[in-house]
């Protein structure tokens, strides 16, 4: 016995059909989790009185078998298993002979693969939320030695308006956080279990799908057996979860990468995150960072490829959603390798905090303290944002900073500027005035680590 379906064929398959059908290559590490489906149905079974006791026994035997078998790779799948569901009834059987033939009452490899692949999900998607909170841990460790040091803010890549650099780093632990919630809230709508669905409209045999679904895990069976083995919403919202937080890892990749150019020289990223030339001796380069920005095209590119399979696709089970599984397990790998690897990079990267500060004022990134000073006097925003407009003017024609204007030329340009707006033109001053709620003032920032200390612990 190899193929599953072999009875109403004259012949086997060609190589080329073989080559070309088989997922066994890439489906086989479902293994484990294909045994526990069918520990879950082979109690089902029992329960149904399809099987004796002593055949469950014998069932679940080979299954545990199988398990350690498979994990210490004494188990191996071949080609001409053709998938991951037909090595192991194989490996029953083998071990079995017609009782473990058996346990294929009442399933069918489409409500198999759609359960094995849910159950992958989850427990991958739980690995992938452990990481993405020891990123968000070593983001928020960093900001904590960073809270009041100023650095220039940019909106454009212009500098804006001072901001400190924990309350920039913290700003990407924030899609971070919310890359967990949309795991935990993607993992309520993956966790119905389609087995029990059959090839597509249940089956006719004394079946107990909520049975299954508990004992594996599910919060319950699926409502429509059509839907559950038609449905990969849940591979292409993990997908889309796994874009999300590539697009993040990109973005704060791009920044590291700047922070690291010579031009910025802002963070010294360490050695053992960091790369150099076959050719020019004195390179280190962030290759780190560079891959983070670099597998977000392959994240973006696996959600589409999953979404143009689908479209289109009619009810209910066609072999076009085998090629649902490589997109899913290229995603979940990359960001297996990619987020230590940016974690260990940001717990390690050293901030040159002088060199940063003093670029914080410059570019006259003070100059709505000169607006909001004139507020306070009673000045309307619109005629305060004319007035620093003036003086930006004539510190750019003058070649002075902004604290640098003379008494009489900040009187010329309006009768309200007088010498003590200069108090304002202090980064610090700027900086700790910024104390609302979410602001980048070092006591926001304080509150903003506790909350996030506060979600951390909580996990
Ligand atoms: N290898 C198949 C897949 O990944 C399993 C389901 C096969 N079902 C079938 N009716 N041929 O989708």
């Amino acid at each position: 016995m190899t193929k599953l379906w072999g009875g109403r064929f004259q012949g086997g398959p060609s190589e080329a059909l073989e080559a070309l059908n088989a997922s066994i290559e890439f489906d086989w590490r479902l293994a484990p989790y294909d045994l526990k489906a069918s520990a879950a149905h082979a109690r089902v079974l029992y329960r149904a009185g399809l099987l004796s006791e002593g055949e469950l026994s014998q069932i679940l035997g080979a299954i545990n078998e199988l398990h350690t078998e498979v994990a210490d790779g004494t188990f191996v799948a071949t080609l001409a298993d053709e998938d991951v569901h037909t090595a192991l009834e194989r490996g029953l059987v083998e071990k079995l002979g017609d009782v473990g033939g058996k346990l294929r009452a009442g399933r069918s490899r489409n409500d198999q693969i759609a359960t094995d692949l849910r159950l992958y999900c989850r427990d991958q998607a739980q690995a992938l939320r452990a990481n993405l909170l020891g990123l968000i841990a070593a983001l928020a460790d960093q900001a904590e030695g960073l809270a009041s040091a100023p650095a220039p803010g940019f909106t454009h890549l212009q500098h804006a308006q001072p901001v400190t650099l924990g309350h920039q780093l913290l700003a990407h632990a924030q899609g971070f956080r919310r890359d967990v919630d949309r795991l935990d809230d993607w993992d309520r709508r993956a966790a119905i279990c389609p087995l029990g669905a059959g090839a597509l409209s249940g089956s006719s045999l004394p079946l107990d799908p909520q049975a299954v679904a508990e004992e594996l895990g599910f919060t319950t069976a699926a409502e429509n057996s059509i839907d559950a083995v038609a449905d990969r919403d849940f591979a292409a919202e993990l997908l889309f979860v796994c874009s999300m937080i590539g697009v993040h890892l990109s973005r704060l990749g791009e920044e590291v990468i700047f922070w690291a150019s010579q031009e910025f020289s802002w963070v010294v990223i360490d050695d053992a995150f960091s790369t150099g030339s076959s050719i020019m001796p004195q390179k280190k380069n962030p290759d780190v960072a560079e891959l983070a920005r670099g597998k977000s095209g392959r994240l973006v590119g696996n959600l589409q490829s999953l979404l143009v399979t689908l479209k289109g696709l009619p009810f209910a089970y066609n072999k076009d959603l085998q090629e649902d599984k490589e997109p899913v397990f290229d995603s979940l790998d990359n960001l297996e390798l990619l987020l230590p690897a940016v974690t260990g990079m940001v717990a390690t990267m050293r901030f040159n905090t002088d060199r940063i500060r003093t670029s914080a004022p410059t570019g006259f990134a003070l100059a709505t303290e000169v607006a909001d000073w004139l507020v306070r006097k009673g000045i309307p925003f619109r005629s305060a944002h004319e007035v620093a407009g003036e003086v930006v003017a004539h510190c750019e024609s003058t070649g002075l900073e902004l604290h640098e204007v003379a008494d009489a030329d900040l009187r010329a340009i309006s009768e309200h500027l007088d010498p003590s707006v200069r108090e304002v033109l202090d980064v610090e001053g700027a900086l700790a005035a910024r104390s609302t709620h979410g602001a980048t003032g070092p006591k926001s920032v304080a509150v903003q680590l506790e909350r996030i200390n506060e979600y951390l612990n909580r996990q």
